[in-house]
């Protein structure tokens, strides 16, 4: 069993709040480019399966050992929401590993939102009892690359499906 639950998580210019059911409406339009899924697949989903997927979210994962943590990035100052990031944190050889990702809709790409968002997620987690955080980015991603790097992430040699392992361990 791991407690590990999700928290407002407030950095300069954002506030990464908890995702509810209730996001999905605003969502579905911030996520609606198709190109947002050129790296991870898939396709935009209508405000009823964005409902759907995110009461499966909330529901949480079927293993109690793991914790899907979803956030949704608000910009304070515009007070709408941005994207999401997302920590999937299960138990490993040592210790709790937390995979995460992010997500920024394309009219609010370019402004440093996901390097923000992605900071501020990983700073959190340092204060969880986590031992590493992992990512896995398309090695052509050189956007989510830059973004893994700034949180402190570095690749390894790991692939999975394609995709590069980045890696960082949580000193305390
Ligand atoms: C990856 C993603 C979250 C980046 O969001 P963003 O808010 O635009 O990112 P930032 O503004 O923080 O920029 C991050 C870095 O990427 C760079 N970057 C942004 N767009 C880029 C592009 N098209 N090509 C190359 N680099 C790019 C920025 O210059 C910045 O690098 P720097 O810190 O060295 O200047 C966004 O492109 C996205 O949601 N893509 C689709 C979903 C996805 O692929 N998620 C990643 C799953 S691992």
């Amino acid at each position: 069993m791991n407690a590990v639950r999700a928290e407002v998580i407030a950095t300069r210019r954002l506030d990464l709040m908890p995702l509810l059911v209730e996001h999905a409406d605003e969502m579905a339009v911030v996520l609606s480019d198709p190109a947002l899924y050129t790296f991870i697949g898939g396709a935009p989903d209508t405000p009823q399966d964005l409902r759907s997927r995110y009461e499966r979210m909330a529901a949480g994962a079927p293993d109690p050992a793991v914790r899907w943590l979803n956030w949704v990035i608000r910009l304070r100052e515009a007070a709408c929401l941005t994207g999401t990031v997302q920590a999937t944190v299960s138990p490993s050889g040592r210790g709790l590993v937390s995979e995460i990702a992010w997500v920024v809709g394309t009219p609010w790409q370019g402004r440093g939102i996901a390097t923000e968002a992605a900071r501020g997620l990983v700073a959190w987690l340092g204060e969880q009892p986590v031992e590493s955080v992992i990512a896995h980015i398309h090695p052509e991603h050189q956007a989510s690359a830059a973004v893994a790097t700034a949180a402190g992430l570095a690749p390894t040699d790991e692939r999975q499906e394609g995709e590069i392992r980045w890696y960082r361990g949580i000193r305390r």
